[in-house]
């Protein structure tokens, strides 16, 4: 949700800005600027749009020697997305580039103009440059007026600021919103995640809450409050600049359905022990804290939501603990009762949804015990938790997750077993062989599955000149289904509702009509035959169904239009090319449509506002 980056050092900065937000662009691409020191000033491109109308602008109005610059693409909160409300924005003496929201933004506006300022745009971001302006005008230096200015806003931010007559200094602050720092050969950058700063360097460090940092030609400083200044641990990121990349596909969406088979093993084998069985010991947790947990409550947003609900189910069934699954917006707000041995658990991709950030941090003001389940590492989410487990599925670009679904999937599965092997409900034997269909049987599936192209574009076929279709399934199926929906909608722009397969009757089936597309997804065994009735219900009402089904199941060939089978080497061999499935579907009909399928329109990968 808007991506920030920056730099300063011996090389030019205008290419390394295109190049850093061209990656960032994922967070949100409404309007696009950069913000470049000169000889004269500080001089600011920017426009409404994508990075290829900024390099047009560039090519009419070139920057070619500056050394430090700052650069931002937006997805538009307070402000529709043109030209003024584009970043950088500058008031007297600063120019900043902002992710986040500030909440009191409009008590503070009405204050600075009664001071005399004047707003050019509607946005927050002005008003916090303006404050910023008006605290350095008082205290003459950059980091007391960043931290006064920031003591009286609410909200989330990242900035990347820029004082006039402070050649090669860049200044950062961060409350909420992510922020990294890098060291390079070249020079210093700062950026809204690491993916950003892949092409020039992998020596990174994570800002904290709240932290001020300077960042010069020749090094940063961390400044805290006391006046003392120190040099940041610098680490180095596994990542490489090739996982940031397509490698060959026609898309980032693409690229990691592919890379799912992989992922899940990458997610599921730190967590098995040298005996084979579930152990989440190197993730700091023990039989024994497995075994104090009484009651689950899952808190997130969109698809890791969903992964939640698969969870759910898995837990439940294998461990035999009640669990809930809450909407992180809603979350603090009708907060569920919460009582000895409830445990929350956080599932997020990129470790910086605002919605699920604020349900942690209502969790733990609480008291509750909080494990995060998180792909980015280091993110707030993954530092705030109590405990974290990483689903080490690399970096994720296209919007739509597939691969961090997917390794949230294999994560609580894994959950699921240790839970029940820590309370004895599954035994080594067993344990042993849920742990090895993971690891042996579920990459199999899924490589199987990726072959089957021409299967996916059929059944998108079917979908592309409707404007309503339904995904049903039961148990989890249904969960599935939700998951398959969303991936639909999102890419697409098909509308697509999930429904428990039982429950389409109660009403919606009045939506059904001849030719209407219906997919079914059938991965249990014992629950074909209820599934199947209601399959016949909506055929019998003229749909057109697509069945996703286990391939041990001799389907009678009138119950569905098309028959996509899953490999059967175990259950969750066929859970999970059930989810692939679904997402080369959702992926074909963007594709048919030719929709922009990494970047669906008003849509962001990382939302960090509330
Ligand atoms: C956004 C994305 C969704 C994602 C959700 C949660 O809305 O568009 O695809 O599932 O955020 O993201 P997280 O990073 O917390 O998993």
């Amino acid at each position: 949700m808007c991506g920030i980056i920056g730099y300063t050092g011996s090389a030019n900065a205008i290419p390394k800005m295109m190049k850093g937000l061209s990656v960032l662009e994922y967070r949100g691409y409404d309007s696009v600027g950069v913000a470049a020191q000169r000889k004269n000033g500080t001089e600011i491109v920017k426009c409404k749009g994508r990075i290829g109308a900024l390099e047009e602008k560039l090519r009419d109005e070139p920057i070619e020697d500056s050394r430090c610059a700052i650069g931002h693409t937006r997805w538009a909160t307070h402000g529709g997305p043109s030209d003024e409300n584009a970043h950088p924005h500058r008031a007297g003496k600063v120019v900043l580039v902002h992710n986040g929201i500030i909440e009191n933004y409009k008590e503070l506006r009405s204050e600075l103009l009664g001071k005399g300022a004047v707003f050019l745009s509607e946005t927050d971001t002005e008003v916090a440059a303006a404050l910023i302006n008006d605290c350095y005008a008082a205290e003459r230096e950059p980091v007391a007026a960043i931290r006064k200015a920031a003591a009286r806003m609410r909200g989330a931010f990242a900035f990347a600021i820029l004082f006039d007559g402070r050649e090669g200094e860049v200044y950062v602050i961060r409350r909420g919103s992510p922020l990294i720092l890098a060291r390079g050969r070249d020079g210093f950058y700062l950026a809204s995640d690491m993916t950003a700063l892949l092409p020039f360097t992998r020596e990174y460090c994570a800002l904290k809450e709240d932290e001020i940092a300077c960042l010069l030609p020749d090094g940063v400083s961390i400044c805290p409050a006391d006046g003392t200044r120190f040099p940041p641990e610098w680490k180095t990121t596994t990542m490489t600049p090739e996982s940031a990349q397509k490698g060959g596909f026609a898309h980032f969406m693409l690229k990691e359905i592919h890379e799912q088979p992989a992922a899940v093993v990458k997610s599921v084998s730190p967590r098995v022990n040298s005996k084979g069985l579930p152990d989440f010991s190197a993730d700091g947790i023990n039989a024994d804290f497995w075994r104090s947990v009484r009651h689950i409550q899952v808190v997130a947003c969109g698809s890791a939501m969903h992964a939640g609900l698969l969870g759910q189910r898995l837990i439940e069934d294998y461990a035999k603990v009640p669990t809930t699954v809450h909407i992180a917006s809603e979350y603090r707000y009708h907060p569920p009762v919460m009582s000895e041995g409830t445990l929350v658990v956080v599932i997020s991709q990129s470790g910086e949804t605002a919605d699920s950030l604020a349900a942690l941090r209502y969790a733990k003001e609480q008291g509750i015990p909080t494990l995060a389940i998180v792909n980015a590492v280091e993110t707030t989410i993954a530092r705030e938790a109590d405990r974290r487990v990483y689903t080490y599925a690399g970096p994720e670009i296209a919007v739509a997750t597939t691969k961090g679904y997917c390794t949230q999937a294999s994560v609580l599965w894994m959950i699921a077993l240790a839970m029940a092997h820590a309370a004895g409900r599954l035994t080594d034997e067993k344990a042993r062989e849920a742990v090895n269909c993971l690891l042996r049987d579920v990459p199999a599936a899924m490589e199987q599955m990726l072959s089957r192209e021409d299967r996916y574009r059929k059944a998108a076929r079917g979908l592309i000149n409707h404007e309503h279709v339904f995904y049903i399934g039961r148990g989890i199926d249904y969960a599935l289904s939700m998951e398959a929906a969303l991936k639909l909608k999102e890419i697409s722009y098909i509308h697509c509702e999930a429904y428990a397969a039982g429950e389409l009757k109660h009403g919606t089936i009045s939506l059904v009509e001849a030719g209407t597309p219906v997919l079914a997804i059938s991965t249990e065994r014992d629950l074909f035959d209820k599934t199947e009735s209601n399959i016949r219900e909506v055929r019998s009402r003229g749909a057109q169904v697509t069945l996703i089904c286990r391939s041990d199941i001799a389907v009678p060939s009138e119950t569905a239009d098309e028959l996509i089978s899953l490999p059967v080497s175990s259950n969750a061999a066929t859970v999970f090319s059930a989810l692939l499935a679904v997402q080369c579907i959702a992926y074909e009909a963007a594709s048919l449509l030719g929709c922009d399928i990494d970047r669906p329109r008003n849509l962001a990968k990382s939302v960090t506002v509330e």
